[in-house]
């Protein structure tokens, strides 16, 4: 086998265009000038491959190459290869009139004949209700992304009147008009939640299902998954269809992840819709006109969810139920990541984790892309990559983890045991005629495996071994839109089949990587059963997150992008898809100092967080460390990742609450104020976890920034203690090093010591930082071994702390153990009294010093002590041996 990797990583990719510093190259003179010279193949996009010929790496990356650089330049014909091609408008004209005839009565809803098409509406638990039209005598379909789809058996009352059948359960009533078939869900209180347009109604159009919608003038959209744009997606026309979009623009329609649920909110609450359909479906949110929107899909099943709210986290918690919840990563995964395509060899990989401990920056795992590859054949070693094992030795001992880069394409070779094997076996997507499908990826002409079918999953899940026989801990997901540089529209042509015939591209396309992702976790659980398996994959379809996490794919070193990653992981967030992240620092394209300084700020308290970056069309090659960019950054860097590191216990708690409820972990200020109507459209602030609010800085040159306080809270500035009431837009400074957070008032919120890696000291001392509202604080506390699935059987522990306050100022502080499950190291916890402290006297109350801080004389008796007053940050800290369940702390003059 040849290596082109070995000569090429480097070689080929550093003859490139030049990008502008901290922007996408955008149309200068110059830089179209400069693709015009050395793109001579411009005009005719993608070279016609000779099909008789198979494509070496070489040119299969040549081919790549090409398209990047007109994308990156936002040239016309290759922004067309990401338009997936078959956008074909429903039209309106065509639309059905579906007319009830008989209904009958099911055990869990009501079954309508309307002429060759049957109706079901059926209730998966009092609040959530499953809409079906499917031609009659058609078999129900299997969804891939619902795990349950009869939740609860429920009561129902039925009424029949000539024109509407009615069901009621406790949570919802749906009115189902008969004459043209159309769904009313009304809350307790008769209220309409959510309607059908009976202009328009729903059915088929020349086999696309839709659905048409009415909607008020204030209602806001949000979710459907990866999205770029703003938070509130009323308005926008969203396209599903996953696409490999390298430097996308920051209004792209379609990029990676397709999942197709969508909270509506409005004077009536929340509710969802989830339209579980894997073909390529459009959404049009009242982009045509303000009194109703709609959805369809170019072909496949009419079958929709309506989730009842009122609250954003009902209707979050009742979609997770139906298509699962993220589960508790490993805690080395809520660390910080540092990933390049180009380090090579392997030794690369340690000097740049070796960076990170002598900087004392800290860091849990570093990423291996294509890099590591014989020749970019996936599951292989490139012999000049180095010894991964002693790679791994040395990484351990730093207490770093390996993340291994995985494609789904496979090498079409004879001598390669994958492709052979495979090709014996059946097991590649094929054309109509029964021959195996052969596209291009990094490797040259490729087979793509049918992840939809179980024995290949089985089979590609059992390959994991050859990656973590070497010391791979987690396994990074790539191109499983999937991409095929030859194919029409940079994936395979749409009649491409799997499931042995029976299921075209169509309909695979979405659901691809989501079957790659449950191959490759599978495959992990098996290789590793007694750990988490960390799987994070750019493409996901609705269920996904029970498997993956999410990463934004190739975004670019621009502010557009830097702000685009708040919104879109807020959207993720409200789809059920807690643990996600992006490019820190952006993917394509020369950072800047300020820019990447923002980034790691804003990027710190990102789910996942990861620094990833390809400098080969630099000319510079500029690197995208920490300390690349100079002192301050590097500074910044320290800091910021340290504090991520101090909040892990936080964090940690935060991702607990999602495997319990869906919530997400960086949450959009309307999930949890959404009777603020000032939060609705705010793209860029965001709450983490649910007591601390984070508004990043994404702004070029700005030293301030105006901040909303959601009305209902006391906000305290994290940094100064400064307390300010909510319902309010205030101006921070905001010098490079600070990016403004506060905390909602009456939080307590779980701190540890800073670490280099989370694995590096015990869990012994925690600290429960204390931000009073009203004189009162509370806040929970999740506590795991954080490696194992031990969890799952109730080894761990939940505390509660509850902070009240007398007249007299003395605090009460009291911790509870709300789970015991788990033989915790904890020896003591930290009372931080934070904030406005003179406030614990209550309003008016005379100012009193933190220094005269003192316990009251029993609870110092056992043991309890103050180790730190700090006046300069205003903060008092108490000791308190793990089992001292009650402290009173009284002071000095009160
Ligand atoms: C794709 C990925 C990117 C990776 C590259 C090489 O562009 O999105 O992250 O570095 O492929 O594997």
């Amino acid at each position: 086998m040849t290596t082109p990797e070995d000569q090429s990583t480097t070689q080929l990719r550093r003859s490139g265009t030049p990008f502008a510093r901290g922007r996408l190259p955008l149309l200068t003179a110059g830089i179209a000038l400069a693709c015009t010279l050395t793109l001579p193949m411009i005009a005719s996009a993608q070279p016609t491959p000779d099909p008789d010929k198979d494509l070496t790496a070489k040119q299969a990356q040549k081919i790549e190459r090409e398209r990047r650089v007109q994308l990156a330049a936002n040239e016309a014909n290759a922004q067309r290869a990401v338009n997936p091609g078959d956008e074909v408008p429903l039209d309106k004209s065509k639309l059905q009139n579906l007319k009830v005839g008989k209904t009958t009565a099911t055990s869990d809803g009501v079954k309508l004949e309307m002429g060759s098409f049957v109706g079901l509406v059926r209730f998966v638990s009092a609040d959530v209700v499953k809409v079906t039209i499917q031609a009659a005598g058609q078999p129900a379909y299997k969804s891939v992304a619902v795990v349950k789809d009869r939740i609860k058996k429920v009561s129902i009352k039925r009424s029949k009147s000539s024109s509407t059948y009615t069901m009621k359960t406790s949570g919802v009533t749906v009115r189902i008009a008969l004459n043209k078939f159309g769904v009313t869900m009304l809350d307790k209180a008769g209220r309409v939640i959510n309607a059908d347009d009976s202009r328009f109604g729903s059915g088929y159009q020349d086999g696309k299902p839709y659905v048409f919608k009415k909607t008020d003038k204030g209602e806001a959209f949000y979710g459907f998954g990866e999205q770029t744009k703003g938070l509130n997606k009323r308005g926008d026309s969203i396209g599903m269809w996953n696409t490999d979009h390298y430097a996308y623009e920051a209004d792209a329609k379609y990029i990676y992840a397709s999942i197709p649920f969508f909270t509506g909110l409005k004077s009536t609450g929340a509710y969802g819709i989830f339209f579980d359909n894997t073909h390529h479906s459009m959404y049009e949110m009242a982009s045509e006109a303000d009194d109703y929107y709609y959805f369809y899909a170019n072909g496949g099943e009419l079958n929709y969810y309506f989730i009842n709210g009122p609250k954003m986290g009902d209707v979050l918690e009742r979609y997770t139920q139906l298509t699962g919840r993220y589960q508790q990563p490993p805690e080395w995964s809520l660390g910080w990541e540092q990933s390049h395509w180009g380090y090579f060899p392997g030794s690369k990989i340690l000097d740049v984790a070796k960076g990170y401990r002598e900087r004392k920056i800290p860091l849990d795992a570093m990423n291996m892309d294509i890099d590591y590859m014989d020749g970019w054949r996936v599951f292989t070693w490139g012999k000049n990559w180095g010894d991964q094992n002693q790679i791994d030795d040395e990484l351990e001992s730093m207490g770093v983890k390996t993340i291994a880069i995985n494609d789904p394409g496979v090498k079409k070779e004879s001598g390669y045991w994958l492709s052979e094997e495979g090709t014996d076996k059946g097991y590649w997507a094929t054309n109509p005629d029964g021959s195996n499908y052969e596209g291009a990826v990094w490797p040259g002409t490729a087979y793509f495996p049918d992840f939809s079918r179980a024995d290949v999953r089985a089979w590609w899940a059992g390959q994991l071994p050859k990656l973590t026989d070497k010391g791979v801990d987690g396994i990074w997901l790539d191109m499983n839109e999937p991409a095929d540089f030859v194919g029409p529209n940079h994936t395979l042509p749409l009649n491409v089949e799997f499931s042995k015939g029976t299921k075209q591209h169509t309909e695979i396309h979405n659901i691809y990587g989501f079957w790659n992702t449950v191959a490759t976790y599978e495959g992990l659980k098996k290789a590793k059963p007694n750990d988490r398996a960390f799987v994070f994959s750019r493409d996901m379809y609705a269920g996904s997150q029970r498997y993956a996490a999410l990463w934004s794919g190739d975004n670019v070193s621009n502010w557009d992008h830097l702000k685009l990653t708040l919104p879109l992981n807020m959207n993720a967030g409200l789809s059920g898809v807690p643990h996600v992240g992006n490019d820190i620092g952006g993917f394509v394209g020369d950072t800047t100092p300020e820019l990447f300084a923002r980034w790691i700020e804003s990027g710190s308290f990102a789910p996942f967080a990861r620094v990833h970056y390809d400098n080969s069309f630099q000319p510079d090659q500029q690197c995208q460390e920490p300390w690349c960019l100079g002192s301050e950054v590097e500074d910044i860097a320290r800091r910021y990742v340290s504090l991520r590191y101090s909040l892990l216990p936080y964090t940690n708690t935060a991702f607990h609450n999602s495997t319990k409820d869906g919530r997400p972990v960086q949450q959009a200020l309307v999930y949890q104020f959404q009777n603020d109507s000032a939060v609705r459209n705010i793209s860029d602030q965001f709450m983490w976890g649910d007591s601390i609010m984070v508004a990043p800085v994404v702004t070029e040159g700005a030293t301030s920034r105006e901040v909303y306080l959601p009305q209902g809270n006391d906000w305290i500035d994290w940094w100064t203690g400064e307390k300010h009431s909510g319902g309010q837009t205030i101006t921070k400074a905001a010098p490079l090093d600070v990016m403004p957070i506060y905390v909602k008032a009456g939080s307590v919120i779980s701190t540890r010591e800073v670490q280099q890696h989370t694995g590096q000291n015990d869990f012994t001392n925690v600290a429960f930082n204390v931000f009073l509202g009203n004189g009162k604080a509370s806040g929970t506390l999740y506590e795991d071994d954080g490696k194992t699935e031990a969890y799952k059987k109730g080894a761990y522990n939940t505390y509660a702390t509850t902070v009240t306050t007398k007249s007299n100022g003395s605090m009460s502080v009291s911790t509870k153990k709300t789970h015991a499950g788990y033989a915790s190291k904890l020896k003591t916890y930290d009372i931080v009294l934070r904030g406005d402290l003179p406030v614990l006297g209550g309003s008016g109350a005379a100012k009193v010093s933190p220094t005269k801080a003192a316990i009251n004389s029993s609870a110092s008796t056992s043991g309890v002590r103050i180790v730190k007053t700090d006046a300069k940050n205003n903060t008092v800290t108490v000791r308190v041996p793990i089992n001292t369940r009650n402290v009173t702390i009284a002071f000095e003059g009160k």
